[in-house]
């Protein structure tokens, strides 16, 4: 299997940005030009009050409804956190987790993220499971050990089946909501290397279906040529998903 096999994933990352009110105005802006070509998905992550809004925006739509953050717990006293469960209770398809604004903000290490993703999977729910290097990392010239590292982490304990069921996220923060984007050049050789550990921890095979995405200051103009790239099987974005200029990014991945 390789890119031509594997469907591709245009998600948008609201952030905590939007109201539930603004909901209907954004999808009549999204709407004509979010028709989906065979083998392309496309998701919002939107956050959890405004899940409801945008699951009721969407319905008829091919978009699915993704969530931001989950809890590791399955339930209980812990005060604010959201399950797995009531999430697909809700019908949400997809999860962001390890976003690099949790990891700074909220502490989040690599086994955190890795119990979140093993309570998405047991509740049915796709993780996009994010990593990326700071400017300093690269700078360094680690970005690929680090990276390894965050993914290896991440994935602690995961066999191959459930393997099937994640989506991998490169972000590298520097180019997170500064309009600075990563060359195609150098966000193909990071997903390129991540498949490569793939390969290592769970066969080739296997590691040819995994959609891998980009993500960092992704717009309808960069879009195309970060598509384009071998390992690159879709995005994460940010700042344009909450603009009609998404749907420039679904037709890129539609071509
Ligand atoms: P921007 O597209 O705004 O750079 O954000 C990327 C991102 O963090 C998506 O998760």
């Amino acid at each position: 299997m390789d890119k031509k096999n594997r469907n591709a994933l245009i998600a948008g990352n609201w952030k905590m940005n939007m109201l539930a009110s603004q909901v209907p105005a954004y999808w009549q802006g999204l709407e004509p030009g979010a028709k989906l070509a065979e083998g392309v998905s496309s998701a919002l992550c939107v956050p959890f009050p405004l899940i409801p809004a945008v699951k009721a925006a969407l319905a008829g739509s091919q978009v699915k409804v993704g969530a931001q953050d989950v809890s590791s717990h399955d339930k209980g006293a812990y005060t604010g956190e959201v399950s797995a469960a009531q999430l697909a209770d809700l019908g949400v398809d997809y999860c962001i987790i390890g976003h690099s604004e949790r990891r700074a903000y909220h502490g989040e290490s690599d086994g955190l993220v890795n119990e979140k993703l093993k309570a998405l999977l047991g509740a049915g729910i796709t993780p996009i499971m994010c990593c990326g290097e700071s400017l300093e990392q690269r700078d360094a010239g680690v970005t690929l050990s680090f990276v390894e590292s965050q993914i290896k982490g991440g994935l602690e304990g995961i066999g191959p089946e459930e393997m099937k069921k994640v989506v991998i996220a490169y972000e590298p923060i520097w180019a997170i909501g500064t309009g600075r984007t990563a060359t195609a050049e150098q966000a193909q050789e990071v997903c390129g290397y991540i498949r490569g550990v793939l390969g290592k921890l769970y066969g080739e095979e296997l590691a040819k279906g995994v959609q891998i995405l980009y993500g960092g200051s992704m717009n309808g103009k960069n879009a195309k040529e970060l598509l384009a790239q071998p390992d690159i099987d879709g995005g994460l974005i940010g700042g344009a998903s909450l603009k009609p200029e998404f749907a420039d990014i679904i037709g890129a991945a539609n071509e």
